[in-house]
């Protein structure tokens, strides 16, 4: 199989560009003839893993009719770049989330998700930039009926397909996968925007985003001033520049889970925020304002300036889609009245997120 890939070090340009032509050398010469033989003898739908398959990354499920056929010629890696390219803007930014099979059930978060995309202002169109990483192969075989761009990405041996209980084993290590992955996004030179499946999407964020900062991120609780770091950052949206800062920024944060067991992605980010090593790589971390990303601990007061509304500060999945699509149900009234009328509308959520007894 092709050459060994690694997840380390960043690829120059140039190792890029070898890579590809490595890639299609192989493709031309073995992998065609190979893909010919192995339709004719294999059962259909049966897969054969690819043999160079990266430890924290692998196919999820049978291949489909489309790009996954030729899964034998493509390694993992190409496979990443290429979804993240028919994703990107043109300054070559994406939009990610990250999805496992309970929340990809129809009817399940990540149908209210979209179905904000499509009922918000301008922001059917951020649809084309959006990318659903799925973190099992459930979630996989559903991000292809609903959407356009999906990528699987598995860590062998983990199951991460059950709902997650609050900072359970299983959940920890599905939060810190996540940042690992983001890393290597960044170092594929890709922007992007990260967004938990359960934020809804009601305006393009793209302008409320600061012209300055390498790393910024919504609240749970905002002080007013962007540069604060008091203020509470809530992991679930990060707008991220790919440069080297923000790798090294997540290589670092990545491994300081070491020193923090026990610990979710966004309690460390706390504890290391202050680090004198962060300015040490120069790094630049703003806060966004929850006028504009907000939540149910914060929630955006004002509809008629609200870009995302975060189902944070709620325990149990289906409270949290009870009051996500209370949130829909809000804007679409919203949107229904004349300008006059507007102010009329606010929030009537949290509902059953208010509640304290856990499912
Ligand atoms: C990237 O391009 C899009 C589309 O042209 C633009 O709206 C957006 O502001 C740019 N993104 C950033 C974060 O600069
Ligand atoms: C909400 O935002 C709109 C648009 O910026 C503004 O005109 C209006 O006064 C705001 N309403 C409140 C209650 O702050
Ligand atoms: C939400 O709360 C209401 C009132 O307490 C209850 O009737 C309903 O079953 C709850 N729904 C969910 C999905 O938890």
């Amino acid at each position: 199989m092709a050459a060994p890939l690694t997840t380390g070090a960043a690829p120059s340009p140039e190792q890029g560009v070898r890579r590809v032509a490595t890639a299609l050398l192989f493709l031309a010469a073995v992998a065609l003839p190979c893909l010919v033989l192995y339709h004719a003898v294999a059962p259909a739908g049966v897969l054969v893993p690819p043999a160079a398959m990266l430890p924290w990354m692998q196919a999820a499920g049978p291949p489909h009719d489309d790009d996954e056929v030729n899964l034998e010629s493509d390694s993992e890696d190409a496979r990443l770049e290429r979804v993240l390219r028919a994703a990107a803007m043109a300054n070559d930014t994406v939009i990610l989330t990250t999805l496992n099979s309970a929340w990809s059930e129809p009817g399940s978060v990540v149908d209210v998700f979209l179905e904000s995309f499509r009922i918000g202002e301008h922001t059917r169109e951020l649809l084309d930039h959006l990318v659903i990483v799925s973190l099992d192969a459930t979630a996989h075989r559903r991000c292809k009926q609903i959407h356009t761009h999906c990528l699987a990405v598995a860590t062998e041996g983990v199951d991460f397909s059950g709902q997650k209980n609050f900072m359970s084993d299983g959940y920890l290590r599905m939060m810190w996968r996540r940042i690992d992955f983001l890393r290597l996004v960044l170092e594929k030179g890709f922007s992007f925007i990260f967004t938990d499946t359960d934020i809804v999407w009601f305006r393009s964020p793209l302008l409320h985003l600061y012209a300055e900062g390498d790393f910024q991120i919504a609240c749970d609780h905002f002080t007013g001033d962007p540069d604060d770091l008091g203020n509470m950052p809530n992991g679930g949206f990060t707008y991220v520049r790919a440069n080297s800062e923000t790798v090294e920024f997540y290589k670092y944060w990545y491994a300081a889970r070491e020193r923090y067991p026990g610990r979710h992605d966004q309690d460390v980010l706390n504890m290391i925020k202050r680090d004198p090593y962060l300015e040490e790589i120069g790094v630049s971390i703003r806060f966004l304002s929850t006028e504009f990303f907000g939540g149910l601990c914060e929630p955006s007061r004002n509809l008629s300036t609200v870009c995302t509304m975060h189902a944070n500060c709620c325990v149990g999945l289906r409270r949290k889609i009870n009051d996500l699509n209370v949130m829909l149900h809000d804007w679409r009234r919203f949107m229904s009245l004349r300008d006059k009328d507007k102010h009329s509308v606010s929030w009537s959520v949290p509902q059953n997120c208010s509640l304290k007894k856990v499912e």
